[in-house]
């Protein structure tokens, strides 16, 4: 299992355990995590599950792929580490991983 932190924007931490081969926005689903709404389930064509990926972390977890980057436009907030959770595979390199949840999703 691989340790996701999902920080709310009141500063309230949320430790969840991910399922390597699920994704960070499956992850938060499953654990009820506020401000996470996927409204498409995971297809890129919502932006509803927008995160912002801590500062330490950006490198290991890497940048959108174009077609996420186009979606990141109808996210609210965007900032250089914007990603989209449900593009985030989770893998053993992220165990520790910490997401900042947005004040407001798309
Ligand atoms: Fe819709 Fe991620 S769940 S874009």
């Amino acid at each position: 299992m691989t340790k996701i932190t999902f920080v709310q924007p009141d500063g309230a931490r949320i430790e969840t355990e991910g399922q390597p081969g699920s994704t960070v926005m499956e992850t938060a689903i499953m654990n009820g995590v506020p401000g996470i709404v996927a409204e498409c389930g995971g297809a890129c064509t919502c932006a509803t599950c927008h995160v912002y990926v801590d500062a330490a972390w950006t490198d290991t977890v890497g940048g959108p792929s174009m077609m996420e980057e186009d979606m990141l436009d109808f996210a609210f907030d965007v900032k250089a580490a914007s990603r989209l959770s449900c593009q985030i595979k989770v893998k053993d390199e992220l165990d520790g991983l910490v997401v900042h949840v947005p004040g407001r999703q798309g």
